[in-house]
């Protein structure tokens, strides 16, 4: 039987997103609403605008994923009094975005009687690598890497997790979009940016890899976009016509050199034998072939999570929220987001 089922709710960044999974964590669900075409044009993401986006959309996809889970399970929808737990995430994110989801969920608990479980947004792209590789136990190490956070944590346990180092300026996510902003290219600056990688020369322009021997697990991100958009007016006031293959190439070439340096360097220090990779970036497909060849080289399993559950989404909420409602772990009805929530 499918035992209990955990609806989850996410809103801390542009998508408004729910899924139900049942207590084997098989997703039953999962809907996505993102905002994204509204903050294309401003080359990233503007907080009032997300925020208004999750107000109109959140109803809907509510409705949605119950319907979804429903026709799942051979019916016409879900009721609340199918579930078991309400999960929400309360932070990190845009504090105008999160409180949204919050408000949302302690409604929905207040009306229902439904237990409510507040979920860290960075567990939940950590237990998204669930989703590829079950068995996955701690020890482990993980690089966090999104348009907020870049991170490599020492996952001792579940629940128990050690930050190694984290970037001191930039994200890896947001150089991505910022180097595509200066390009005019848009928002979210990664995917066009790799796919135009793909046809480039890495080595065609030498651009900065900051802190990649600074003996630590921190990083520095935004020496090199300054690098990249003095490149790109340096060739504009020259009247050069830009290579863009060649100079996304290069550009990623300098972020994953770094980035798989330090994991490299973390995975040897703590011992482990397990790596993997959560957020936005690890839908990066040079980033995880990096990975898989020199972790494969010294027998290290690299997990990364499927591409539909790399970006936010509801699913690995809900993982997290499973997994806290088995442990008991409950929120109270006065629980309020945490923009600056800690791993
Ligand atoms: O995890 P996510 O959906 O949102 C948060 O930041 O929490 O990550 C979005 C970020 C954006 O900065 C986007 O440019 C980046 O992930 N991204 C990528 C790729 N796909 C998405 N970065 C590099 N390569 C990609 N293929």
């Amino acid at each position: 039987s499918a035992g209990d089922l955990v609806l989850s709710i996410e809103s801390s960044c542009d998508e408004t997103a729910m899924a139900v999974i049942d207590s084997h964590g098989e997703i039953c669900a999962n809907v996505v609403a993102t905002s994204i075409d509204f903050h294309a044009r401003f080359g990233g993401v503007v907080p009032e605008i997300a925020s208004r986006k999750h107000v109109e959309a959140i109803v809907g996809v509510f409705e949605e994923v119950m319907a979804q889970a429903g026709r799942h399970f051979g019916c016409d929808t879900l009721t609340p009094a199918d579930l078991s737990c309400v999960g929400v995430t309360a932070g990190p994110g845009l504090v105008g975005a999160l409180v949204v989801g919050v408000a949302f969920a302690k409604g929905l608990c207040a009306a229902t009687g439904l237990p409510l479980t507040a979920v860290n947004h960075l567990e939940g792209h950590l237990l998204a690598n669930l989703f590829e590789t079950p068995d996955l136990k701690p020890p482990f190490v993980a690089s966090l890497v999104s348009g907020g956070n870049t991170m490599l944590v020492h996952v001792r346990d579940w629940g128990d997790y050690q930050v190694l180092g984290a970037t001191i300026d930039d994200a890896v996510g947001e150089a991505f979009d910022k180097v595509a902003k200066a390009l005019g290219l848009g928002y979210p600056g990664g995917p066009v940016i790799s796919k135009l990688a793909a046809k480039g020369k890495k080595k065609a322009i030498h651009f900065p890899r900051a802190m990649m021997h600074s003996h630590d697990y921190r990083f520095s991100l935004s020496g090199l976009k300054t690098a990249v958009i003095t490149y790109i007016e340096g060739e504009n006031k020259a009247g050069r016509p830009i290579n863009l293959p060649d100079l996304a190439a290069s550009f990623e070439a300098a972020v994953i050199d770094v980035q798989v340096s330090k994991a490299i360097a973390a995975v040897d220090e703590t011992g482990v034998s397990d790596f993997c990779v959560g957020g936005g970036v690890a839908a990066n497909p040079q980033l995880r072939a990096e990975y898989r060849k020199k972790f494969g080289r010294r027998g290290v399993r690299v997990t990364v999570p499927p591409m539909v559950v790399c970006g936010d989404n509801g699913a690995m909420i809900a993982v997290a929220a499973l997994r806290n409602y088995r442990a008991g772990k409950f929120a109270d009805l006065s629980l309020d987001a945490n923009p600056n929530a800690k791993l």
